[in-house]
């Protein structure tokens, strides 16, 4: 059955994309994520929120495949999903940017933004190195989408630019550019504002709600900034301890005695 629900600025959300279901990750004697189950919707804004070391990356790490869970299941678009390699995750759709950045210092934007779309390349390595037939409509289409990506986030006067020489927000842009250029069912971001300024957070909420609402790309984000969170998200999961003590809407979730005393309460970073 399908199931859509018109937001109250009018977006679309659509059936459950992603089902997370009484997963459980340990390290060690760590146990970083407690039997946690929630879902993402298509179209959907979903926000993970918590304090320090409640387990939000873990979460997100789970998510892209990149950590197993000891225990509980994850469905995406209806099937079970096993462990995954990178590029079969790449593959599925679903991309990410990380909390501390990971970007190739000492190339160019342009190129750093091209990595993204390594994993989606068919065209057999010979035939690369030959410029042949499907190899050359794929370098082609491969410029065009990331041309497409670089106008949208509006970055072309730092093209050429090593991305070592940028400032902070310039870097966590190229982050998102280089995990659109993956054409992504879902994207992951790990706290895409952290350690920005004013203005260039409002940069960043306009570039999330722009690429969910022109490509209607599905948003998993963990944020600290609860005005950013209210801002965006459509629903909130709230962890503490590994467990989950919130989900619901920003106000159901802001209103809720548990989340308040954990984490609203006070300030955070
Ligand atoms: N690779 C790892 N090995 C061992 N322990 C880990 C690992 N990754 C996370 N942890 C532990 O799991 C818990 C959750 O960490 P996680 O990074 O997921 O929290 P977080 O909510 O993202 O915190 P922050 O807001 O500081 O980014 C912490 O106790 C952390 O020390
Ligand atoms: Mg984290």
């Amino acid at each position: 059955m399908t199931q859509t629900t018109i937001t109250p600025d009018g977006r679309q959300i659509g059936d459950v994309l992603m089902d997370l279901r009484n997963i459980t990750l340990r390290f060690g004697g760590v146990t970083a994520i407690k039997d946690i189950s929630f879902d993402i919707r298509e179209g959907e804004i979903r926000a993970i929120i918590g304090p320090n070391g409640a387990g939000k990356s873990s979460m997100l790490n789970v998510i892209s495949g990149f950590y197993v869970p000891q225990e509980g299941e994850i469905w995406f678009k209806g099937y079970r999903r096993g462990p995954m390699k990178p590029y079969e995750v790449a593959r599925l759709g679903i991309a990410r940017t990380f909390q501390n950045i990971a970007l190739f210092d000492g190339m160019s934007v342009l190129d750093n933004i091209m990595t993204g779309r390594l994993n989606m390349m068919k065209a057999p390595i010979w035939s690369q190195a030959l410029w042949w037939g499907r190899a050359e409509r794929e370098e082609v289409e491969n410029r065009e989408q990331v041309e497409k990506i670089i106008d949208f986030l509006e970055i072309q006067n730092i093209r050429k630019t090593p991305v070592g020489r940028l400032p902070y927000g310039l870097k966590k842009r190229v982050e998102l550019a280089r995990a659109l250029a993956a054409e992504p069912k879902i994207l992951l971001l790990d706290e895409p504002m952290a350690g920005m300024n004013v203005e260039e957070k409002e940069d960043m909420c306009r570039f999330i709600l722009d690429v969910n609402d022109e490509f209607g790309t599905t948003i998993a984000l963990i944020e600290h900034d609860m005005g950013v969170v209210m801002d965006l998200s459509d629903r909130v999961v709230v962890m503490d301890y590994g467990r989950k003590i919130g989900d619901g809407t920003p106000d159901e979730v802001r209103n809720n005695p548990e989340v308040i005393s954990a984490y609203l309460g006070v300030a955070h970073e």
